[in-house]
Formats: structure tokens, C-alpha cells, sequence
């Protein structure tokens, strides 16, 4: 069921409170080092200042424990939206108390406020009635626009919801427009290109696309756990014992359904966890104990990379190698090269780490769309419920 946005109800001259995920990382001084969050949330902040509403923003930012810590202020995102919009963004020394009381009593129409992070109550996390109730009483509509945090059941992702009429802004429309589309209704050959340390964080998410995708295509750490369950040695490597057995069902599961399950061929491995370790290439069947496989190799690499050509879409979740290392992110560059070569198909990155190794290999414009969302875009991919979007007006 498709849910109401900002477009479906008259806010015209209205407060509106908007849950945005303003989450963006930050360095030791503060400094935001990717704004890609408060870029995405723009489109839903102005239009309803052109529609002159009296904009009030919430969001979290990292996990302070409900209680006040500078170091999760979120003044530098104020900071950053007021460059990004080239107008003052008010900003409240609090949630739900008096500054933000009187604050919003003076907001204007065409004003935008923002409130502390909400994660300073712990009730926030709780998602306690009374404290969704007071932060509701604020506004007279709720917009969610928070997609990377729309699989909490907060008080200000679902919470408020129960008190005010809840619709979805323009980022929440764009997410379910393209992970949803890709999953409901995809263009064949679709594909899914998953990585990641651990089989067990992406259970949920290869169960659930091997019910929909033509080709899966694994990389990353958990493909230790699939060459271990096949009887083959891996070293060091990274390697759920206990999911060994889980492996070989999801193998078997692919061949019931006529999936093609694509594991790496070979691998490139290292001595030790350092960006630096002395590294070679070898087939998958033949890692040598002592070495740690930290990569695809480049035969995996050209199979990977020829079946995409034939993709018509593709979802990618999850790092192929250790990225962060520059010697092992030559899988994880070179599938980011790959999807933006194919310009004829719809390329889906489904957030967290992968977003991240798309942006840092400059990539990001290449691609169709690009989640905000980490462990929301995965659950979502999961076939889950997102509560911060179920909580909305269906349409
Ligand atoms: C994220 O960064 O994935 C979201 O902002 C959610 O953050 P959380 O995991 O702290 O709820």
C-alpha cells in the first residue's frame, strides 16, 4: 500500500514537524564529513517552505543514551543546513522543553527550526506516549523523511504519529520508489551483489532476495563461510563456523528456485590485518593456512563483472572485500566501475558501507539511486515492515 506524502495534504501556512535522519558522521572536531543526509532531506524542507509552513525538524545523531552530550549536539548540522539553504535555521537548546516552547511560539511561516537531538530523552527510545505526545503538540502535521531511521520504533519515527496526521516526505517517496520498485517489480536480469563480513548479518537479505533476484552474486567476508561449508580450508580468514550449515541450505535453497548463485572463483589474501601485509592472489579451493582472504580476485573480478553487463537491475549491498584497506579494495572499486558502466539498467545502492565505498571511488552521480539508509535499507531489503513508514497515512 502506498502511503500519503507532503503532496497529499493541505499544509499550506501549517507547523509541521519533520523527522529527518540528520545521523552524518562527524570528525574528532566536530566537523560533518559527509552531508549526504542533509542534502537528501532539502527537496521535503522546501517545499513546505514554499508552501509557508513553520518548518520544526527533529532528528537523532549517534547514540548518546538519553541524556545531554555536546559531543552529539546536532549545531553542526544547523550550521550546515543554513549553508545548504542559504537561510537561518533557529536552533533549540532542548526537545520538548521551555526554549523549544517559546521558540516555536515565535517560528514563523517560511521559519525553520531545529530541535536538539532526541536521542537526549531517553524516552525517545522508548517511544514513550507521553513524550511522543508533547513532541506531537509542537505541530499540527508530522512529516517522516527519516529512511535511514525508519526501521526504529521511536518516538519521533512512529510515536508522534498516533497524535498528528502522518505523511512521508520526498526522501521516504524516492526510497520505497526504488528499493520497493526493485523488489516488486523489477526489469530482468535482476541482480544483487551482496557482501559483508558475516553471513549471519545478511541472512535475512540473501533468504529473502533469493526469492526474487535471477543471479546473486557474493563477496566480501561471509564468502569464507560458503568455501568452508563446500569442505574447503580458508585459513584465517573470517568464518562462521556455526553458519556452515546455513550456507549450504541457502545454496541449495538457490538451486530450488533456479537462482544463479555466483561465489568467488579466487581470492586475495594477506598475512596479516594490516593495510601494508604482504598479499597474493589464489583460487578459492587453495587458501593456506596462516593467510586471511581479504578480497575477490581479479578472475572473480571479470565473472562478476560480465554477468552485470546483462543486468537490467541491480541492487548492491555490502563491501566485496576489506575496502577501508586500499591493496584489498580492488573487488569493491571495481564492482562500483562495473554498475556505473551500465547505463542501460537501474543500479540501486543499498547504503551503509557500500554508499560509502561508491562515494569514496567518485561514482556516486553513475548510479541510479543511492539509500541513505544502513540497517533500514537492509531490513528493508529483508522483506520486513518499516515501522517509521507503516506508522504513515496510506494513500
Ligand atoms: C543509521 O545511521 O543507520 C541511522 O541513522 C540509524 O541509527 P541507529 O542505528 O543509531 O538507530
Amino acid at each position: 500500500m502506498s502511503k500519503k506524502t507532503v503532496k497529499d495534504i493541505d499544509l499550506k501556512g501549517k507547523r509541521v514537524l519533520v523527522r529527518c535522519d540528520f545521523n552524518v558522521p562527524l570528525d574528532e572536531n566536530g566537523n560533518i564529513t559527509d552531508n549526504t543526509r542533509i542534502v537528501a532531506a532539502l527537496p521535503t524542507i522546501k517545499y513546505l517552505l514554499e508552501n509557508n509552513c513553520s518548518v520544526i525538524l527533529c532528528s537523532h545523531l549517534g547514540r548518546p543514551k538519553g541524556e545531554f552530550n555536546e559531543k552529539y549536539s546536532l549545531k553542526p548540522v544547523a550550521k550546515e543546513l543554513s549553508r545548504l539553504l542559504e537561510k537561518q535555521v533557529i536552533m533549540s537548546k532542548d526537545v520538548i522543553g521551555e526554549d523549544t516552547k517559546k521558540k516555536v511560539a515565535e517560528l514563523k511561516q517560511g521559519e525553520i527550526l531545529l530541535l536538539e537531538n532526541v536521542r537526549f530523552h531517553r524516552e525517545e527510545t522508548d517511544n514513550d506516549p507521553e513524550f511522543s505526545k508533547a513532541l506531537a503538540s509542537l505541530a499540527e502535521i508530522y512529516v517522516n523523511d527519516a529512511f535511514g531511521a525508519a526501521h526504529r520504533a521511536h518516538s519521533s519515527t512512529v510515536g508522534v504519529a498516533e497524535y498528528l496526521p502522518a505523511v512521508s516526505g520526498f526522501l521516504i517517496e524516492k526510497e520505497l520508489k526504488f528499493l520497493g520498485g526493485a523488489l516488486e517489480n523489477p526489469e530482468r536480469p535482476f541482480m544483487a551483489i551482496l557482501g559483508g563480513a558475516k553471513v549471519s548479518d545478511k541472512i535475512g537479505v540473501i533468504d529473502s532476495l533469493l526469492e526474487k533476484v535471477d543471479t546473486l552474486m557474493i563477496g566480501g567476508g561471509m564468502a569464507y563461510t560458503f568455501f568452508k561449508a563446500q569442505g574447503y580450508g580458508v585459513g584465517n580468514s573470517i568464518c562462521e563456523e556455526d553458519k556452515l550449515d546455513l550456507a549450504k541450505e541457502l545454496m541449495e535453497k538457490a538451486k530450488t528456485k533456479g537462482v544463479k548463485l555466483m561465489l568467488p572463483i579466487d581470492t586475495k589474501i594477506g598475512k596479516e590485518f594490516k593495510p601494508d601485509t604482504e598479499s597474493k592472489t589464489v583460487s578459492w579451493t587453495e587458501i593456506p593456512d596462516g593467510w586471511e582472504g581479504f578480497d575477490i580476485g581479479e578472475k572473480t573480478i571479470e565473472m562478476y563483472q560480465e554477468e552485470l553487463r546483462k543486468a537490467k537491475t541491480v541492487v548492491w549491498n555490502g563491501p566485496v572485500g576489506l575496502f577501508e584497506f586500499d591493496q584489498f579494495a580492488i573487488g569493491t572499486n571495481a564492482i562500483a566501475k562495473a554498475l556505473s558502466e551500465l547505463t542501460d539498467a537501474t543500479t540501486i545502492i543499498g547504503g551503509g558501507d557500500s554508499a560509502a565505498a561508491v562515494k569514496k571511488a567518485g561514482l556516486q552521480d553513475k548510479m541510479t539511486h543511492i539509500s541513505t539508509g544502513g540497517g533500514a535499507s537492509l531490513e528493508f531489503l529483508e522483506g520486513k515492515k518499516l515501522p517509521g513508514i507503516e506508522c504513515l497515512q496510506d494513500k
